[in-house]
């Protein structure tokens, strides 16, 4: 028998299964692959690059201890997406009044979820950890691991605006939420008066390039690519293109070929309605929301 480490509540999706062929293959057809697999091999790179990104930390911590402080007290503290948890520790040394040292972190890389319950741990936080792909289902991980009272869900870093769809990652956690339960989420704002190309300009930076392809090396491609960022709407987006080829895993050789151009990259912006409107339509109701100069932050109920 498999023995789980004792962190783990569980795991929906085991480790070694977390990369779904088929779903990739899918995906390489239609001529893109979710940004998510970039997470599970090099481990974190696509997370290495962010602070020289988008440095919103100062603001969006700010914001949201204000958020919380107004609120009633949670019996645990659950977090989608936690990335290495330098974010969540940051957090929670900074606002331990308001929040309870009882953390679940929930995420799709088993190496990243590792790397943040040992950072929790190092600030004296009791952190369990499960694998949950929240583009894909619901999960019972938080009911099954959850105290009587109401719980605070983070979901921070732009995160949302990562996904192939909001509306769809948003039900799955209003799903996986008890009713009275506290989202708070932050997200990346849309600045409408900086011009298309300057959007771009800030993902010019050493490093980033890695963490666009990440998905791509993820998957096990070893080639040479082009990367070349655009704007569409309010989403910055980076395409691939295969200029030539070392290693392709042998199940995806006719779908990545010289030549081929793919999405492998987006991060969308948003602006106060567009956040209000996504979690209303998700079946939150919107306590408040806090635009400071590069995110927006919003704490809501699940209705
Ligand atoms: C942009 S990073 C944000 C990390 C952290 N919250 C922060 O603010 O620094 C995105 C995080 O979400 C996770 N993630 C991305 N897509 C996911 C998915 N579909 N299901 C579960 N986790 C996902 C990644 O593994 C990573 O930990």
């Amino acid at each position: 028998m498999p023995t789980t480490p004792p962190h783990w509540i569980s795991s929906e999706n085991p480790p070694a299964a977390a990369i779904d062929l088929s779903m990739v293959r899918r995906q390489l057809e239609a001529g893109f692959l979710s940004g998510k697999y970039g997470y599970h091999f090099p481990a974190g790179a696509a997370q290495s690059c962010r602070p020289d990104i988008l440095d919103y930390d100062t603001s969006e911590a700010a914001a949201i201890r204000a958020l919380i402080a107004r609120r009633c007290s949670y019996s645990g503290v659950v977090e989608l997406g936690p990335g290495d948890g330098r974010r969540a520790a940051r957090l929670i040394a900074t606002a331990r009044r308001w929040l309870p040292s009882s953390y679940l972190g929930l995420d799709c890389s088993a190496t990243l979820l590792d790397d943040a319950r040992r950072r929790l741990e190092d600030i004296g936080v009791s952190a369990r950890t499960g694998l949950w792909d929240f583009e894909q289902r619901p999960t019972a991980l938080i009911r099954d691991t959850r105290q009587r009272d109401r719980i605070v869900c983070l979901f921070l870093g732009n995160t949302l605006g990562n996904v192939e769809s909001t509306s769809d990652v948003l039900s799955n956690i209003r799903s996986s939420l008890d009713p009275g339960d506290h989202l708070v989420i932050s997200v990346a704002r849309w600045k409408p008066e900086m011009p298309a190309e300057q959007h771009v300009d800030c993902y010019l930076v050493d490093g980033f390039r890695t963490a666009a392809l990440a998905p791509l090396l993820a998957i096990g491609l070893v080639a040479e690519m082009d990367l070349s960022m655009s704007v569409e709407g309010r989403i910055i987006i980076g395409h691939a293109t295969i200029v030539s080829i070392d290693h392709v895993p042998p199940s995806l050789a006719d779908v990545l070929v010289p030549g081929r151009r793919l999405r492998c990259f987006i991060s969308r912006r948003f602006d106060v309605t567009a956040l209000d409107s996504a979690l209303k339509e998700a079946g939150f109701d919107v306590d408040s929301t806090f635009a400071a100069s590069e995110s927006i932050s919003a704490i809501a109920t699940v209705r």
